[in-house]
């Protein structure tokens, strides 16, 4: 992926780094993030996403990986940012980030984030529930504000993926039913009160998604949504925000979809299709996390020991594990791995690689085959930009491991190892 290659010492090369020098620079575990290639990936969706009648927006979802650098490469990428969360949207401000460009989600924003949010300019806060639509219009009622909203819908597509990250069938926990006939008057109110400046609706469906149908079909409901919309209340939609869920590569079972051709291919649906229906042309949005930076990421770790069990299996043992990387223990994830300093060594034998926490479930790949593993070798696995560090932990009073950036032979820090003394800062005695 993106810049890695194998040096002439079989030695293994991110953003023209050796995992040596990265190990002795930063230590183990180490997130280490392809700058160029996330770059490039931005400009992809940028590029592709875009229509000569319509206007297009590209947002990225931050809750994939964040962090302060992670927020300015977004801002000079010209790219927007979707938020879930106080400590995201602080984390926006920090970075300097064109706030006008943040849209916040979430089923259970508090007031305190709320707060936050409309005092710092947030751009779009997206609605998910009429619960919130009240609390929200109090508050800016109060403050003699208006805010920028849209209203998360959910269409009912029930896209295959794991359980845990569908987020579109009729009893999910997310957005109002599009089949719920209150979603009519709800929709009225919203674009006739003078707190809110209504924009229209968001859908998800979904994460890790592969096919391409389950994306359209969202998109032409979405539409077909719009125009019932206007039919019932006359109230004109101006922008629909498509959200993310595109599938990534992790293992060759993974099949995902060229990126470009897919992007071109949703927006020529959306645009066919509202000529077709004669709605006025509007804006729409997309809100990719995973596919902008998992194939970026790298997790490097040290190999502490080996295992050969009675029973059969034989253990690698990592200075890292669930950690840093819970998606295997959460979701069965599967990932790819290689040792890094023996890069063009042959493979002979079948490990499992099992993190340091005290849980059996700690395995971060199950049955792969590498070289003959010794203390000290360093083990990296591919495909771990999102949704790792983000979903990092301190079980075990772990602490987090460092982020690097690395790009054209050059490394910089974007967020220290968390230290033993960061582990009691927050203890009182
Ligand atoms: N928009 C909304 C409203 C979302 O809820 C999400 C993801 C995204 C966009 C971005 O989806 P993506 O393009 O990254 O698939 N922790 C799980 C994934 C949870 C996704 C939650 N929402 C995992 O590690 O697989």
């Amino acid at each position: 992926f993106g810049t890695m290659k194998t040096n002439s010492e079989g030695v293994l090369e991110i953003g023209g780094k050796s995992v040596y020098e990265l190990k002795k620079e930063f230590g183990t575990p180490l997130y280490i993030m392809d700058e160029a290639y996330i770059r490039e990936t931005c400009k992809l969706f940028a590029d592709n996403f875009k229509s000569s009648v319509l206007s297009t927006e590209v947002i990225y979802a931050s809750k994939a990986f964040l962090n302060v650098a992670m927020a300015k490469l977004i801002s000079e990428e010209g790219l927007s940012m979707d938020v879930v969360s106080g400590g995201e949207i602080y984390t926006a401000i920090k970075a300097g980030f064109p706030m006008e460009r943040v849209y916040f989600h979430g089923n259970n924003k508090t007031r305190a984030e709320l707060e936050l949010a409309i005092e710092h300019g947030l751009g779009t806060i997206v609605l998910d529930h009429r619960q919130e639509i009240d609390t929200l219009e109090a508050m800016l009622k109060e403050k003699g504000k208006t805010q920028s909203v849209l209203l998360r819908v959910n269409p009912g597509i029930d896209a295959h993926t794991h359980d845990y990250i569908k987020t579109s069938k009729l009893d999910s926990k997310f957005g109002e039913s599009i089949y719920d006939e209150d979603i009519y008057a709800l929709t009225k109110k919203l674009s006739e009160s003078d707190a809110f400046d209504f924009k229209g609706f968001h859908c998800h469906i979904g994460s890790q998604i592969f096919e391409e149908k389950s994306f359209i079909q969202a998109a032409l409901a979405m539409v077909d949504f719009a125009v019932d919309v206007k039919e019932k209340t006359g109230v004109t939609v101006e922008a629909l925000n498509l959200g993310g869920g595109f599938g990534v590569y992790y293992t060759e079972e993974d099949d995902p979809m060229e990126l470009g051709a897919f992007l071109k291919h949703l927006v020529s649906n959306v645009e066919s299709k509202l000529s077709e229906v004669g709605l006025p042309s509007l804006k729409i949005m997309i809100e990719p996390g995973r596919s902008m930076v998992s194939n970026a990421g790298t997790t490097l770790y040290e190999i502490g020991g080996t295992k050969e069990t009675y029973g059969g299996k034989d253990y690698i043992f990592i200075d890292g594990g669930m950690t840093d990387n819970p998606r295997p223990a959460l979701y069965s994830a599967k990932y790819e791995g290689a040792i890094a300093n023996k890069m063009n060594e042959k493979s002979t034998r079948t490990y499992t690689v099992a993190g340091k926490c005290c849980e059996s479930g700690d395995i971060i790949i199950k049955d792969i085959e590498l070289p003959e593993a010794v203390p000290g070798d360093l083990l990296a696995v591919s495909t771990t930009g999102a949704y790792t560090y983000s979903m990092s932990s301190n079980y075990n009073r772990n602490g987090r491991p460092a982020v690097v950036f690395v790009k054209d032979g050059s490394a910089r820090l974007a967020v220290k190892r968390e230290t033993l003394e960061d582990l009691v800062r927050n203890d009182v005695l």
